[in-house]
């Protein structure tokens, strides 16, 4: 689905407040990756609690995958760039997410889940994202939807095509929408030179992660595997984004934040400790499947 519009005018662009380098860890089965966005930052990007990057043509840094392993409170968000992943849950649902595809998983009050590559050699690059829920949503029934790259909007803009994963932009609706927390979540494709703006509620938090290239923000550059935390200027009305010379792609990534306590314990995200300790209760007694 592609449709053509004209940029929109941003008047008061946000700047770049911070540039972030991720940190190269494993997670799952050995899989090498790069966290983004770490636990300490959670707060200041509420409503959004991690951002992880792998990219690799090396399999003995993805073949191990993530076997079984529980969420509960939040939400995950995976995005395929190149390479095959299969995943199966305890709710039933299964599939296979490739190139431009994303799933989108509500873990609520739980699931048991496994993401496991379906290829042998090659490359895969991604990424996953956790998205908080509300005290009042955290233990909602478990929810899970995958949409193929053909079914993600796209909107082409001078020089700039838009995957809409979430929220709007350029008047065309995402696949997915969340009230609370309005989740915006672009995968922007931007050749040489060319810019684009979109319109952010000065609340909300935002940042650019860039994955090729190098982009321009209210004139800081934005080098390639960094993070742009934007600023939250109340008289802000949007971010613009400008690619160097040479074509550029990064996600740009915005929520309202929830403003609640966060308690973590490794894949459970909940408001308190007591919380905290009832999952691991019911993990361990089989109540999450
Ligand atoms: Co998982």
């Amino acid at each position: 689905m592609t449709i053509t519009t004209a940029p929109h005018p941003i008047l008061a662009p946000r700047q770049v407040e911070r540039l972030i380098v991720g940190q190269a860890t494993s997670d799952g089965d050995g899989v090498k990756l790069t966290r983004v966005l770490t636990q300490n930052l959670q707060r200041r990007l509420d409503p959004f609690l991690m951002l992880d990057a792998f990219g690799s043509d090396n399999p003995g840094d993805y073949i191990g995958g993530f076997p079984n392993h529980p969420h509960r409170g939040f939400e995950t968000v995976t995005y395929m760039i190149a390479g095959r992943m299969r995943h199966h849950d305890s709710a039933g649902n299964s599939g296979l997410l490739s190139n431009g595809g994303v799933q989108w998983m509500t873990a609520g009050r739980g699931v048991i889940h496994s993401e496991l590559p379906e290829q042998e050699e090659g490359v895969m690059e991604g990424f996953q994202l956790w998205l908080n829920l509300h005290s009042a949503d955290k233990m909602i029934p478990p929810w899970y939807r995958d949409i193929p790259s053909a079914q993600v909007p796209e909107v082409q803009a001078a020089g700039v095509t838009v995957r809409v994963i979430a929220g709007s932009a350029q008047g065309t609706e995402g696949a997915i929408q969340r009230p609370r927390t309005a989740p915006l979540y672009l995968d922007l494709h931007l050749a040489a030179g060319a810019e684009f703006g979109q319109p952010l509620p000065a609340g909300h938090n935002a940042f650019v992660y860039v994955y090729r290239g190098e982009l321009d923000i209210a004139g800081t550059a934005v080098p390639r595997q960094r993070m742009a935390i934007l600023a939250n200027s109340p008289a802000s009305d949007g971010v613009v984004l400008r690619a160097g010379d040479q074509a550029s792609r990064a996600l740009l990534i915005a929520g309202a934040p929830l403003h609640e306590p966060i308690a973590q314990h490794g894949p459970f995200v909940m408001n308190t400790r007591e919380q905290l300790i009832q999952a691991v209760e019911d993990f361990q007694a089989g109540r999450l499947a």
